[in-house]
């Protein structure tokens, strides 16, 4: 449902030119976790970036559900958008809302009647767990509930794809852990296709079905996570592997 066809991508400023992907082949089954794991600087970013299309591709094709986003208009890929969240390293949450009217946010954008917004928002903070804070600013709140918030905003358009881009990357292991278990059942409950960047091992090794490896903007690896991990074939591969001390499936 997700499909990335020779996609290249060139940042092109006054000063320098960054190939940052160089030919990107993906395709990424409906309800799958799929991960994408790299050094600073491999491309992950930009990669997860092309899918809603807050970067163009300089070449190639992107498809979500059978629309090809880098060819749409911009109300059709406003549309487009609100089937697609999207959560951060630094949960870009708007301090002066509290939780509950973080959440709001996009359902105000989306033009919602005020009764069907609140109910909704009500939903999602207790689907993710934030009852007792609904009423907090995010200045109030530990990097974990700032992350549930970030998460809940992005699923209030009911989306089809979620977009993680290091989400639990400034987050403790404990606080890491909690917030890999609510995506997976996310995942689970709602079907949800979930595409994960990260440059730590045991985040794909806890939820991912399947992964690529991403080194100087090309896919270098890919498949289920067992089989990639498991025998790993490029050195790249093996350095993660040796992130984590065993590997045994989804444990
Ligand atoms: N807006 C930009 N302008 C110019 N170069 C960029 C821009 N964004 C990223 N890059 C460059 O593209 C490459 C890939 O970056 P990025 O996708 O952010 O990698 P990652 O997320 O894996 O760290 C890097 O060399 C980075 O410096
Ligand atoms: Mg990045």
């Amino acid at each position: 449902m997700i499909k990335l066809n020779n996609v290249q991508k060139i940042y092109d400023n006054n000063k320098q030119r960054v190939t940052a992907l160089k030919n990107i082949n993906l395709e990424i089954k409906s309800g799958e976790i799929y991960g994408i794991i790299g050094y600073s600087g491999a491309g992950k970013s930009t990669l997860i970036r092309l899918i809603n299309m807050l970067e163009n591709p300089t070449a190639g094709e992107i498809w979500v559900n059978g629309q090809r986003m880098d060819r749409l208009n911009n109300e059709k890929l406003r549309l487009a958008r609100q089937k697609i969240g999207m959560i951060f390293q630094n949960f870009n949450l708007l301090s002066s809302r509290t939780v509950r009217q973080n959440i709001a946010f996009p359902l105000e954008i989306a033009g919602y009647p005020k009764e069907k917004i609140d109910k909704r928002v009500s939903e999602l903070i207790k689907l993710v767990g934030l009852t007792e804070r609904a009423d907090a600013y995010p200045s109030e709140l530990s990097g974990g509930q700032k992350q549930r918030v970030g998460i809940a905003r992005a699923l209030a358009n009911n989306p089809e794809v979620l977009l993680s881009d290091e989400a639990t990357s400034a987050l403790d292991p404990k606080t890491t852990e909690s917030i890999l278990n609510l995506l997976w059942e996310i995942n689970r409950k709602f079907g949800i296709t979930i595409i994960l960047i990260t440059h730590e091992m045991h985040v794909i090794k806890k939820i991912c079905h399947r992964v690529a490896v991403i080194d100087g903007g090309e896919i270098v690896e890919e498949g289920p996570v067992t089989e990639v991990f498991g025998n790993p074939k490029k050195e790249i591969t093996k350095e993660f592997v040796k992130q984590v001390p065993v590997l045994s499936g989804n444990d």
